[in-house]
């Protein structure tokens, strides 16, 4: 048998071994997820994206690592002025742009990709999924932007989701859009926030989306809080596993309905800031100090 043939025969066994994508934990996972999101009414239309980095070994059980379907080139930045070459050979699974969250589940393989970032910043190398011609979310350089700043912070992040959650966007329309006063407002909704973001909320002011501007200053807030909201027009956040990072964006939609129901009303009981004080000491969490109020 001449080489060609044994790499194919290679090839052919491997193809055999590997197990149905379909029925990873990851892919599962992002179907499960999306569809809550959606359910939650958080994500209408195509609105919303998530990035998930994922273990080579652990996608080398369902894919060939070497079957690059097709190179998707990287949306939204200029030539030259967007390196991420630190995540060079990272895989990740991507919503797709345009994509409805709404739809992920009945057609994984369609709404979602598998994709590995290429050397020299040359774009992405899709291995599996976007069936039907799709690439990445365009919003993919502010993902790829927060998460090479969240590793530096935390070498276990793995996850970046933007959301458009209702009640932190009604928020940015009646609530000033201070870092400090719109996270003291949240921490005072509901007792444990403070131990759930003790870190408090970046915001940046309304930007153009899809662009290198705003995934540079996403990212740059991204060193100091994983909840950035992007006023007016939804929230990133980023965290170690896909359900970590969505209770972070639950917990701050939560704490803005409670604001949401209770902002036109007489305000007779309040969480004092002493007791704020008390559950992060308890929780022993390393809170934001000066976003509060203390004597
Ligand atoms: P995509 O469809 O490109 O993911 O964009 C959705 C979105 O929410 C943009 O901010
Ligand atoms: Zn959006």
């Amino acid at each position: 048998m001449g080489f060609m043939d044994e790499l194919k025969k290679a090839g052919k066994e491997l193809k055999r071994s590997l197990m149905d994508i379909k029925t990873a934990p990851f892919v599962e996972e992002m179907c499960r997820l999306t569809a809550n999101m959606y359910r939650l009414g958080w994500d209408e239309r195509n609105g919303g994206n998530i990035s998930y980095m994922l273990d080579e070994k652990e996608v080398a059980e369902y894919l060939d690592l070497n079957n690059v379907i097709r190179v998707i080139p990287l949306m939204g930045v200029e030539e030259g002025k967007f390196d991420c070459s630190a995540l060079a050979g990272k895989i990740f699974i991507v919503t797709g742009t345009g994509k409805y969250f709404k739809n992920v589940q009945e057609d994984p393989e369609a709404n979602l990709g598998i994709v590995r970032v290429a050397e020299n910043n040359k774009g992405l190398e899709l291995l599996w999924g976007y069936s039907d011609g799709g690439r990445t979310t365009s919003e993919l350089p502010a993902h790829l932007m927060c998460h090479m700043a969240r590793l530096k912070v935390d070498p276990q992040n793995r996850v970046v989701i933007h959301s458009h959650p209702t009640n932190t966007l009604a928020m940015n329309y009646v609530h000033e859009l201070d870092e400090k006063k719109f996270t003291h407002t949240l921490w005072e909704m509901c007792t444990e926030c403070i131990v759930v973001f003790p870190e408090g909320v970046g915001i940046l002011p309304w930007m153009l989306c899809g662009t290198n501007t705003i995934g540079e200053a996403t990212a740059e807030k991204m060193s100091d809080y994983r909840l950035v909201v992007w006023a007016m027009h939804g929230v990133y956040g980023s965290g170690r596993t896909l359900d970590e990072t969505f209770g972070l964006i639950e917990t701050v939609e939560k704490a803005s309905q409670i604001y949401m129901l209770t902002c036109n009303l007489p305000r007779i009981n309040t969480i004092t800031d002493a007791q704020l004080k008390e559950i992060a000491e308890f929780f022993k969490v390393d809170y934001r100090k000066d976003f509060l109020n203390l004597k």
